[in-house]
């Protein structure tokens, strides 16, 4: 199926690792004109080079953290004048523990990276996108905004939040012509599960693939998401074959999810 991405402009946010760099890979394949951000440097140039490697063509690398102050501005300067059809942003973070392990600090830090950092670049670029072809917004939930799991309060909350921000933001933008979802993984195998397996593992002197095991057999599937798995419907989402899409969280979860909706 092609999914008309070729010659659009592609940012992604969090592309230099884990679903965002495997959206951007995705992107790259279908011929679109694609930007990695992120905050590691180093992380960023092996990133934009493996992609461009793969796909044959050049990606723009844009160091940038979407918790700082001076982020928005930062966006909206690099955008300014241009347009932009696809924005992905593929940030957050999920810390595990009892509700009443966390503090106000916790609540606000991780807020910061999964609601305001997204919150700030649509803002940021919404007049780039409204310059663009079909722009499109995908923004990464999680499958635990819709079933939320126990020991994961923080993440819980904010992707909820998050859900309503896409649910929102699609009903205000629609009139301007973009399109907004999100899709939501399930247990995916990257550094956020890799290094909470690492960690439980140690705790629990067992092996980080043992730890891995024992959370995969929770999920219908049987196994964890590869990071493609979860690209392969953000960039559907983002295309014009999603034309008709928008306001809404779909789940890539391996049937984790037991909701109905
Ligand atoms: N993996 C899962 O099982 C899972 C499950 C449910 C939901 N999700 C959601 O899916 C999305 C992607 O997760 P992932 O597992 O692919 O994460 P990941 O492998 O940890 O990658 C995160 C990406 O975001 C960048 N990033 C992190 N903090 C940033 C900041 N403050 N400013 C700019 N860039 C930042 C990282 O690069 P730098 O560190 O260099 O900045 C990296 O490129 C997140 O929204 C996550 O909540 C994941």
């Amino acid at each position: 199926m092609d999914l008309g991405l070729a010659g659009r402009r592609a940012l992604v946010v969090g592309g230099s690792a884990g679903i965002g760099l495997a959206s951007a890979r995705l992107l790259a394949s279908e011929g679109a004109v694609v930007t990695i951000a992120a905050r590691d440097p180093d992380r960023l140039r092996q990133a934009a080079q493996a992609i461009a490697e793969a796909a044959g063509t050049e990606v723009e690398q844009f160091p940038i953290d979407v918790t700082a102050d001076d982020a928005e501005n930062r966006l909206a300067r690099r955008y300014e004048g241009r347009g932009l059809d696809v924005l992905i942003v593929a940030v957050g973070s999920s810390i595990r523990g009892a509700f009443d392990s966390f503090g106000d600090r916790d609540w606000r830090d991780n807020y910061d990276l999964n609601v305001v950092g997204p919150v700030r670049a649509v803002r940021a670029l919404l007049p780039s996108l409204e310059a663009g072809r079909s722009p499109a917004i995908v923004l990464l939930g999680a499958a635990g905004a819709k079933m939320p799991y126990a020991n994961q309060v923080v993440s819980n909350v904010h992707k909820a939040g998050l859900l309503a921000l896409v649910k929102t933001l699609s009903h205000e933008l629609a009139g301007r012509g973009i399109r907004v979802n999100a899709i939501s993984p399930g247990r995916t195998r990257t550094r956020l599960w890799l290094d909470r397996a690492q960690r439980m593992a140690a705790e629990r002197g067992r092996t980080p693939e043992a730890v891995l095991e024992e959370f995969a057999a929770e999920i219908p599937l049987g196994r964890f998401a590869e990071p493609d798995e979860i690209a392969q419907a953000v960039v559907f989402a983002a295309s014009d074959r999603a034309s008709y899409l928008t306001g809404q969280s779909i789940s890539v979860d391996g049937g984790i999810g037991r909701g109905l909706l």
